[in-house]
């Protein structure tokens, strides 16, 4: 029986990914930042939610097929933007692409990943989108989309919510640093995860050497070990809404936005072209303060009504999580450690076991709450309309 054999959920997943990759790497993924109140708190959020099954519906012929911006998705869920499956798993951004191709769901690639846009293109296919970190210099952003369009990825997903570099302090504490460099811990921390060092590092220093941000744009494609400046030039304090009309303008494909937690900002999306948006607190991964994203969802999806596509992303790891989102208004999700952990623990096949578990998990939950399509998916399926009402934030002023 192998390690994927015996995960059943993405907990198990989670787990058997703490047993393979080093601490360093593993706490990168997993955790939140500050005193992960976010992380915490975007779980608590789903969990919170109780829905009531329907009785006596033939759901016989139920189907999770939907469509995301007028292209065929087999379940409305898509691949996050992680800079970090090539860390997880050799080349494990292909990997992963390769696991949403084959289960007809869209595959983000974000600008850290290292493996190029091109290499995913020509040998992932299916359905990809392209997440940008938009550079201090301009134009250097604005060859990268260029880049993303002529390998033919169908959106373009522009992050909004990391301003300033998060507090991530497990990272030091396990001197595990971006740009790497060779600290005693993390040495330390290698050295007694040796599937790990074969089956990752060892795999890139004897075919390209250092692995390099390959999707970074010349002269910064580095190596991960590169200094500080590489992505010092990332930085986004200066990012505001008439980059927005820019990217607009530039960008023929779709274009979402994603950190958006505001029903305002979403509307002056709108206003700005944008046609999906992406309700995240970033997995809990920058402000910790972050209200959830469950609960950020249903006044976003009422002040968008039809006029964009909403996702949600941040703390989904059960099939249900992803039908209460629907109930909410969004249209579809994203998954980021969900399908990571996967991937750490069997590349492809792992990616492919993570996204099984929870459309499997949906499945029953559509079974169960007698949804036959995910267009039936409504706050029907809530427990009393005190409940719905709740969610909508109707009664969560102060008392
Ligand atoms: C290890 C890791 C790396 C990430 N890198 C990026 C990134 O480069 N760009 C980005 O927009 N989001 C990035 N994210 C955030 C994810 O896109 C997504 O918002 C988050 O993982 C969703 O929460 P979840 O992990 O609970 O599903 C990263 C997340 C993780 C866990």
């Amino acid at each position: 029986m192998s390690a994927l054999d015996r995960c059943y959920n993405i907990n198990d997943l989670r787990l058997a990914a703490r047993r393979r990759l080093p601490r360093g790497v593993f706490e990168f993924v997993d955790r939140g930042s500050e005193d992960e109140v976010a992380l915490r708190n975007n779980r608590a959020g789903f969990e919170r939610i109780k829905l009531r099954h329907r009785a006596l519906v033939d759901v016989s012929g139920r189907s999770l097929a939907t469509t995301l911006f007028g292209k065929p998705a087999s379940m409305p869920m898509a691949i996050a933007p992680t800079g970090a499956a090539g860390l997880c798993w050799h080349e494990g951004e292909l990997e992963l692409a390769k696991a949403a191709a084959a289960a007809k769901i869209p595959f983000t690639l974000a600008t850290s990943a290292m493996t190029s846009m091109e290499k995913i293109a020509k040998e992932a296919g299916g359905r990809l989108w392209f997440q940008l970190y938009v550079w201090k210099q301009r134009e250097l952003s604005y060859q990268l989309i260029e880049r993303a369009h002529r390998n033919g990825f169908e959106a373009l997903i522009i992050t909004v919510d990391t301003i300033v570099p998060p507090n991530r302090e497990y990272n030091p504490r396990n001197g595990f640093m971006l740009p790497f460099h060779a600290t005693p811990r993390f040495v330390a921390d290698v050295a007694m995860h040796p599937r790990w060092t074969a089956g990752v590092l060892m795999k890139y220093f004897t075919t390209i050497g250092l692995p390099r941000y390959e999707n970074f744009p010349e002269p910064f494609r580095r190596p991960v070990t590169s200094d500080a400046s590489v992505r010092d030039v990332m930085r986004q304090e200066t990012l505001c809404w008439d980059d927005i009309r820019i990217f607009r303008d530039k960008w023929p494909g779709v274009l979402m936005l994603k950190g958006i937690n505001r029903p305002d900002d979403a509307v002056k999306a709108i206003e700005y072209g944008v046609d999906g948006l992406i309700v995240s607190n970033h997995g809990g991964r920058n402000m910790d303060s972050a209200v959830a994203s469950i609960d950020a969802l249903p006044d976003i999806a009422e002040a968008v009504g039809e006029r964009a596509t909403v996702i949600l992303d941040s703390g989904v790891r059960r099939g249900s999580d992803i039908v209460k989102a629907l109930a909410l208004g969004a249209k579809a999700v994203l998954t980021g450690r969900a399908t990571l952990y996967g991937t750490a623990v069997g590349g492809q096949a792992g990616a492919e076991k993570a996204i099984g578990v929870v459309r499997n998990e949906m499945d029953k939950t559509m079974a169960y709450t007698g949804c036959r399509g995910v267009e039936e998916v409504t706050t029907d399926i809530f427990f009393g309309d005190r409940e719905a009402n709740r969610l909508r934030g109707r009664v969560m002023e102060p008392v």
